[in-house]
């Protein structure tokens, strides 16, 4: 055979071999086509291969190339075919696909049931007219204990009952706790921030993390939050500072509930109570609260004769364990996503 006719003769076989892929209309047809011309027992490819020897050993170079290509370019076009033909090119769908099967939800984090119970809190004292104040958790001596009237040889500026922060003097790496600021221990701390930057009437909450060194327990846990509640004005009285708290618990626990004071002490309130709610057949107690003593006011620049105020400060946990029945705090910082989830 001479180089000349093997060469026409790949040309036409491309040929026919592209249009028939090509034209294929279904994945048998295409499986015929090219039984009929790559198949290796009896293909239109085989015979023109057979064909080879006939060529002049000169041409034999050229022929192989021509024959290499005509290969390539014949399994491209059947490639080609191939894909369309299958589920997928055709349409754009995987055929495993079914789409009446449930779907896979993603899982989607939410909020802490600490963090949902301070909304919750702040939007019931919100109807009351309380705005929401913050102040830093690392705090000096004077926000935290001298202006609430808690002078520096008061029991409760113990080390062992406070995180006095050990902090660098002068960068020199020398470390010092001599009046050093520490982590708040009480939210009474913003009744201080608040009544420095405002002047008289004043109805704020502010909700946030205290610190103490306790052990932790069913009922402890060396960080916790608190509600803080002022109310400063001409002419409040106890009264005023046991409805709103009760308003709060009932809207807070439910209508059942009752609320008891019971006298105390705190440096900064005169009288002083503990506030107790009674829900479910027992009382819990949830807090201090009492009528903002005049050294407070003093401290802060108000005139004492002027005016009168309550303040009140809840543990957040302990609302928030009644309301959703949890019996341990320890699960609420575990962070183990099995407990959390449930609320
Ligand atoms: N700060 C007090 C505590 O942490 C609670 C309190 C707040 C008491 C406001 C009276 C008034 O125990």
């Amino acid at each position: 055979m001479s180089l000349q006719d093997f060469l026409s003769t790949l040309d036409g076989l491309e040929e026919e071999a592209s249009a028939a892929f090509q034209n294929a209309s279904d994945s048998d047809a295409l499986e015929v086509a090219r039984v009929r011309y790559l198949g290796q027992k009896s293909g239109a490819l085989r015979d023109v291969q057979k064909r080879m020897g006939s060529i002049d050993k000169a041409d034999r170079k050229t022929a192989g190339m021509r024959l290499n290509q005509f290969k390539s370019n014949v399994q491209t076009t059947f490639d080609g075919a191939k894909e369309r033909l299958s589920g997928v090119a055709s349409t754009g769908v995987d055929p495993t696909f079914d789409p009446s099967l449930p779907g896979s939800r993603p899982s989607i984090g939410h909020v802490h049931p600490v963090t949902q119970t301070i909304t919750h809190l702040m939007e019931i004292m919100g109807r009351m007219g309380f705005e929401a104040a913050e102040g830093p958790e690392v705090e000096d001596p004077w926000h935290n204990f001298v202006a609430l009237n808690i002078p520096e040889d008061h029991p409760a500026r113990d080390p062992l009952d406070n995180f006095y922060l050990a902090t660098a003097k002068n960068g020199s790496g020398d470390r010092t706790i001599e009046g050093s600021q520490l982590l708040r221990s009480q939210t009474s701390t913003v009744q201080i921030r608040v009544m420095e930057n405002k002047q008289p009437p004043i109805r704020v909450i502010s909700l946030g993390r205290v610190y103490r060194p306790d052990a932790p327990d069913a009922t402890h846990f060396p960080m916790f939050h608190q509600m803080e509640g002022l109310l400063v004005d001409k002419h409040v009285t106890m009264a005023n500072l046991k409805t709103v708290l009760r308003v709060f618990a009932t809207n807070y626990l439910g209508d059942d509930v009752e609320i008891r004071f019971r006298p105390s002490f705190f440096p900064f309130t005169e009288p002083s109570v503990e506030v107790d709610f009674h829900w479910n057949g027992a009382w819990i107690e949830f807090g201090g609260a009492g009528m903002v003593d005049p050294a407070v006011f003093e401290a802060v620049g108000y005139d004492p004769e002027v005016y009168s105020g309550f303040a009140f400060g809840l543990g957040v946990e302990r609302l928030c364990m009644r309301r959703h029945g949890i019996t341990d705090i320890r699960d609420l910082y575990s962070g183990d996503l099995r407990f959390l989830q449930q609320f």
